[in-house]
């Protein structure tokens, strides 16, 4: 293990991130069919730790977008876990990191389908800091382009060729001059953010998308859901939201592994409240941003230590 070098897993090792390369008659290259994980390590600096945050939730996820995809891995999910911390003991960032894991379709040849056709795995680390840039917050646009439906390209699975809708809606939303967009389902309802989920308040009432909107079911949305009702004593409730809504919200804030807790303060040039972070955004954002930072004991069930663990391996053998 050289020290000054980046590892990915790739083909069952671990090799020099530049090593890890595909053949482009790659089925998962051709179609789009593959799906993924973002997942963030947070590094706390006191502690001299880094903390993966909700490791197992996003390695399920991921095991339920393959499900959906007919990829199989001959990994359980605790071992694709040990996987990741391994990648990262040996990659040994210390700073925030993003981590990539990918599943698919591994045959080359020509032709759509799933069936008779491998499934790999491969993934990768990289230094994250923030998504979004800039205080007080986000300028949206409400996108033309709608979100990929359930029985078209499933939102709820994290798949590689479903990213072309967001690419097409963050893109037009950049080109106009915002910062990001909301996209609607085709029933003309809020969907989410073009890689984010949704959360809004109205007369202090805490509310976000349902499932049944196209969106992914996010780890961060789940958190926010508990942390909410934990620390504010605040429920959420989970509803359709009609894009007239928007215009009035008092708060909105999108929320995800990259965009973290975010806060909107225009969408379509009207502003939300008085266009500042609002005081629920706040809270939530301060006290996920502590407990993914490993400052919160009651909350370190969420987060799986890279180095301490390491340590705790190598004692063992
Ligand atoms: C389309 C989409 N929606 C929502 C999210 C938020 O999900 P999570 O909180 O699990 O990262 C993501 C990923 O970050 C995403 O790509």
């Amino acid at each position: 293990m050289n020290e000054n070098i980046n590892y990915a897993y790739f083909e069952g090792n671990f090799v020099p991130l530049a090593e890890a390369k595909v053949n482009i008659m790659t089925h998962a290259f051709l179609y789009g069919t593959a799906v993924f994980e973002g997942i963030r390590g947070y590094w706390n600096e006191v502690q001299e730790e880094m903390y993966i945050f909700r490791l197992r939730e996003h390695m399920e996820r991921l095991y339920d977008s393959m499900k959906i995809m007919n990829l199989e891995l001959d990994f359980s999910i605790d071992e694709i876990c040990k996987l990741t911390v391994e990648l990262l003991r040996r990659n040994n960032p210390r700073t925030d990191t993003y981590i990539r894991p990918s599943v698919y379709k591994a045959a080359q040849r020509i032709g759509p389908g799933l069936h008779d056709n491998p499934s790999k795995l491969c993934m990768f680390t990289v230094p994250f800091g923030d998504y979004f840039h800039g205080a007080p917050g986000l300028k949206v646009q409400v996108s033309s382009w709608r979100r990929v439906e359930d029985n078209a390209i499933p939102a709820r699975a994290k798949i590689v060729g479903a990213y072309a809708n967001t690419a097409l809606a963050k893109t037009d939303a950049v080109k106009a001059g915002f910062d990001d967009c909301i996209v609607l389902s085709e029933n003309g309802h809020v969907s989410e953010g073009s890689a984010m989920n949704l959360f809004m308040v109205r007369r202090g009432e805490l509310i976000t998308t349902p499932v049944c909107d196209n969106i992914l079911e996010g780890v961060t949305r789940a958190t926010i859901m508990e942390i909410a009702a934990a620390e504010l004593g605040l429920s959420t409730t989970i509803r359709q939201v009609d894009r007239s809504e928007l215009y009035i919200a008092d708060e909105l804030f999108f929320c995800g592994t990259g965009a973290q807790i975010t806060p909107i303060i225009e969408v379509d040039h009207h502003a939300v409240g008085n266009a500042q972070t609002g005081p629920i955004c706040e809270k939530v954002r301060d006290a996920y941003i502590s407990i993914c930072r490993g400052e919160v004991t009651k909350y370190s069930k969420w987060l799986t230590p890279v180095y301490k663990t390491s340590k705790l391996a190598a004692a063992r053998s």
